[in-house]
């Protein structure tokens, strides 16, 4: 796949995996490619749980409901720190979000699936859960969790909307 096919490949995949494992290079290339990620003021706020572990995806995947986390091979939790005591600035988010991309991207060239999953980790239960089981310090706001591995079934990407009506050129 060249580099525009990778991003009009990519969707959201919510389904279950096959049990085929990533190998090491598959998942060193997908974290160099987050580390890749721009930063605001090259401040990096965002790190990583990296978890091959059946037995920590299997648990973790039992707070996660609704998408194939239980069965991933690779899951990716990314967590943010506020560090805008040095900048005066928070970038959290921001870098957060490059970083994802970045791994979304990586994620379907390696003909892989995975989805950005947040919204079910703002239930403070949910949050709670996830927290505890990985030992992540109070200092880190958890963002995101990416089960990554081979789809059991193709996905397709989601009809985009035109140019026309997301884009004015020159003035609005
Ligand atoms: C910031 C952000 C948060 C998201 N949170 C979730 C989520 O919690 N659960 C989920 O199933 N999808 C989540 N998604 C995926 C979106 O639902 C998805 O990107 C959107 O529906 C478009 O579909 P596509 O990714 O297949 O193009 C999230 C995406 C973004 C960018």
């Amino acid at each position: 796949m060249d580099f525009f096919e990778v991003i009009n490949n990519r969707y959201s995949y919510r389904g279950t995996f096959t049990d085929e494992k990533l190998s090491d290079e598959e998942i060193s290339l997908i974290l160099k490619s987050a580390i890749a990620a721009p930063s605001g003021m090259n401040i990096k706020t965002t790190s990583y749980i990296a978890i091959t572990d059946e037995d920590i995806i299997n648990k973790l995947g039992k707070i996660i409901k609704g998408n194939g986390t239980k069965t991933a091979p690779f899951v990716l939790v990314l967590l943010t720190e506020d560090k805008s005591g040095i900048s005066s600035m928070n970038f959290e988010i921001e870098n957060y979000s490059a970083a994802c991309q970045n791994i979304l991207l990586s994620v379907t060239a390696l003909g892989c699936a995975t989805v950005w999953t947040d919204g079910i980790l703002r239930a403070k239960e949910i949050n709670d859960a996830v927290r505890f089981l990985l030992n992540i310090p109070q200092n880190k706001t958890i963002r995101a969790v990416l089960p990554i591995g081979k789809p059991t079934k193709d996905g397709e990407p989601k009809e985009k909307k035109p140019i026309e009506e997301l884009v004015v050129f020159n003035t609005y």
